[in-house]
């Protein structure tokens, strides 16, 4: 069994998370005293996922107003300034400057004010993933009665990936729980395999049945009718419903309408940025040549190959059926919801 509940947390004046960097091997948690060390564990991932990075952006504001105090205008200028660097770790995941920016806004109230409402943001983040899966996993039910559900997943949307419960494989559990589950096609998430390293384990640490499948035989498994529905997460999610999401996401949507399956995203309003009107407003993050050229630390390019290496992909709302967050529906795209 998993032996903590948080994928992050707070202990004593330091952000502690689990490594994800080293699961399924090893589970180990890291103490992460400065904002620094802070942004160098976003940054390889060692935490990561969407509704985490929020959680991470809150607490390293704690983490900066603990350190440096709030109480001159020098000390409020520097939590400002290594706030904004955080805010920056990653730039998809609209939750991680929401994270820091909900901080910011306590934090003429002081360092206390500004842990406790982190704290509190965590305490809800469980909260209101149960709320947008269980809608979720309402809706696939109403478009796929009848029958215990095969859903294919992407990537990681798990407790890893949130604080404590999942937003599209919080779906799957609340399905599994009411013996309406199958089997999970989980995508192995190329090139950091997300799904094979992390999704699978969660599987296997609950007893839920799955299967993981390259991300070229997702096209392949819809085809040959292994697949009921696909759900997955989000990053970012525009004002129109445009879905930022792991790399390969918008591939599996124009696969899922081929084949008339629903697609369903899952998130937390607090994925929501309206402050973007479409997909094209979204930022998409590029990364390390090194993870493509590189697997396991053995060379599988020649030196010198050019890399195109985005994090994420930008579904477009008019391939996607629903998009859903605690609040229920939040934009529907091709029309299959009941
Ligand atoms: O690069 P990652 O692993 O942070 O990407 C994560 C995803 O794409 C998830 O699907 C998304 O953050 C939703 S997590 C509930």
């Amino acid at each position: 069994m998993c032996r903590v509940v948080r994928a992050i947390d707070w202990d004593s004046g330091a952000v502690v998370i689990i490594d994800q960097t080293l699961l399924p091997g090893r589970f180990s948690t890291v103490r992460l005293e400065t904002v620094d060390e802070l942004i160098g564990a976003i940054r390889r991932l060692a935490v990561r996922g969407a509704p985490a990075l929020g959680a991470a952006g809150a607490l390293g504001v704690a983490l900066a107003a603990g350190r440096h105090g709030t109480e001159t205008p020098e000390a409020l200028a520097t939590v400002r300034a290594e706030a904004g660097r955080l805010a920056r770790a990653r730039p998809t995941a609209v939750n991680l400057r929401h994270g820091v920016e909900r901080a910011l806004a306590v934090l003429e109230h002081g360092p206390e004010a500004v842990l406790a409402d982190a704290l509190a943001m965590l305490d809800t983040d469980e909260r209101i993933n149960r709320a947008a899966s269980r809608h979720a996993a309402d809706l696939l039910l109403r478009l796929c009665p009848g029958r215990r559900l095969r859903v294919l997943t992407h990537c990681n949307t798990g407790r890893l990936a949130t604080v404590a419960w999942g937003t599209a494989l919080g779906a799957i559990r609340h399905l599994h729980a009411e013996g309406r589950l199958e089997v999970v096609l989980a995508d192995e998430t190329r090139p950091l395999l997300q799904g094979s390293r992390l999704t699978a384990w969660e599987l296997a640490d609950e007893g839920i049945p799955y299967r993981v499948l390259p991300d070229s035989a997702a096209a392949s498994a819809m085809a040959r009718g292994m697949v009921d529905c696909v759900v997955v997460g989000a990053d970012r999610i525009a004002a129109n419903g445009d879905t930022a999401n792991k790399i390969g996401t918008y591939g599996l949507a124009v696969v899922a309408a081929r084949h008339d399956l629903p697609f369903v995203v899952v998130a937390t309003e607090s994925t929501v940025d309206r402050s973007v009107p479409d997909g094209a407003g979204i930022v998409v993050e590029e990364r390390a040549p090194e993870e493509i050229t590189h697997f396991a630390g053995t060379r599988v390019a020649p030196e010198g190959t050019a890399v195109f290496n985005p994090a994420f992909d930008v579904t477009p709302v008019a391939l996607v059926t629903a998009v859903v967050t605690e609040n229920g529906v939040l934009a529907e795209g091709r029309g299959q919801t009941p």
